[in-house]
């Protein structure tokens, strides 16, 4: 019975390979993911994402509601006294839910948690009553460590008393502009993480696992058509070239496959005026027959309008 005796060592020889690997994956994790921290980045994303996005029974039809603002202000909103270099600060006004870090604040980080909670009580956030956080530094075991400072709780600076003297320019609407991002599927040819690549020279530095702590979703995109764009407003900065990018983008890139998003715009425009798409697309037709000289003007946008949250978020993307 030769044939036997093959099969049972292969068996074993099969049950040594499967246990071994098990044994590996189980006893000897080379990095235990609860335990990372978070970086700055993945704070102050927190922050201004706000809650989550993606789809969620609060905003089943991804429209960016409940989301909170990310002001830099230029003055104390108490007592009016300029602020030495601004700060910025995320407001959450009454009923915008916290993100998981101010839920959880254990997902920070142990260092970030101590700090959070005891000098920056998060806890003591209500999501009825809204808060002001802001990043601040602290020292832990000696060393120096971000962490979220609740300023409602330690200073007494209510949402309402920030907007008051928040101007609309320093205002970003950088979190409904990623539910924007999700609900665009801007993901299906952009990326949001460049690789360990000659992508470092393209598209900047790759990010590290820490950035994504409390994010949900994360939005990596898979299959890259376009360029990455983690780090979009770093290499282009100027609003006036993303109205017209978005708007069409073969006003700026005459072979672009990228789809126009005007929509976006809504109905009105900064000076509420109804915006006349067909009158511009008829326009834009003449413009490329060569039948004009110039193409015609882009609107300007009306600063509760959808394209004004995801401009937002494009330059947040530093
Ligand atoms: C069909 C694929 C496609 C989709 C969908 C798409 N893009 Fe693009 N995008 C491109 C391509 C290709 C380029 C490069 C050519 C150009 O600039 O138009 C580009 C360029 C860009 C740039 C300039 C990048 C740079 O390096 O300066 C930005 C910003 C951008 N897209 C944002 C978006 C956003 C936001 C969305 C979703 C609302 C989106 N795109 C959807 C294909 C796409």
């Amino acid at each position: 019975m030769a044939g036997f005796r093959e099969y049972k060592i292969g068996s074993r020889l099969f049950g040594l390979a499967l246990g071994g690997s098990m044994c590996i994956t189980l006893l000897m994790p080379s990095i235990n993911i609860a335990s990372v921290s978070s970086t700055d980045i993945a704070l102050a994303k927190q922050l201004s994402i706000g809650h989550e996005t993606g789809f969620n029974l609060d905003d089943p039809f991804l429209l960016g509601k409940n989301k909170p603002l990310n002001v830099s202000l230029k003055v104390d909103p108490k007592s009016g006294q300029p602020l030495s270099g601004g700060m910025s600060v995320y407001v959450y006004q009454p009923g915008t839910a916290f993100p998981a870090g101010i839920l959880h604040p254990r997902i920070l980080g142990a260092g970030i948690e101590e700090l959070s909670v005891q000098q920056g009580h998060v806890t003591d956030a209500r999501k009825d009553a809204g808060a002001v956080f802001v990043l601040a530094k602290g020292l832990y075991q000696g060393k120096e460590v971000s962490y979220i400072d609740n300023l409602t709780a330690t200073k007494g600076w209510t949402p309402e008393d920030v907007m008051r003297v928040a101007k609309d320019e320093d205002v970003s609407h950088a979190g409904k502009g990623k539910t924007m991002f999700v609900r665009e599927g801007c993901w299906w040819c952009h990326t949001l993480l460049p690789e360990q690549t000659q992508d470092w020279q393209v598209f900047g530095a790759p990010p590290m696992l820490g950035d994504f702590n409390g994010e949900s979703p994360t939005a990596f995109g898979s299959d890259r058509k376009a360029p990455d764009l983690l780090h979009v407003g770093s290499r282009n900065s100027s609003k006036e070239w993303m109205m017209m990018h978005f708007f069409n983008p073969r006003l700026v890139q005459p072979h672009s496959i990228m789809p126009r998003f005007d929509y976006l715009w809504g109905e009105k425009d900064a000076a509420g005026q109804k915006i006349d798409f067909a009158k511009w697309r008829a326009e834009y037709s003449e413009y490329t027959e060569g039948k004009r000289v110039t193409p015609p003007e882009v609107p300007s946008y009306a600063s509760d309008s959808e394209i004004r949250s995801l401009i937002d978020f494009m330059m947040s993307l530093k």
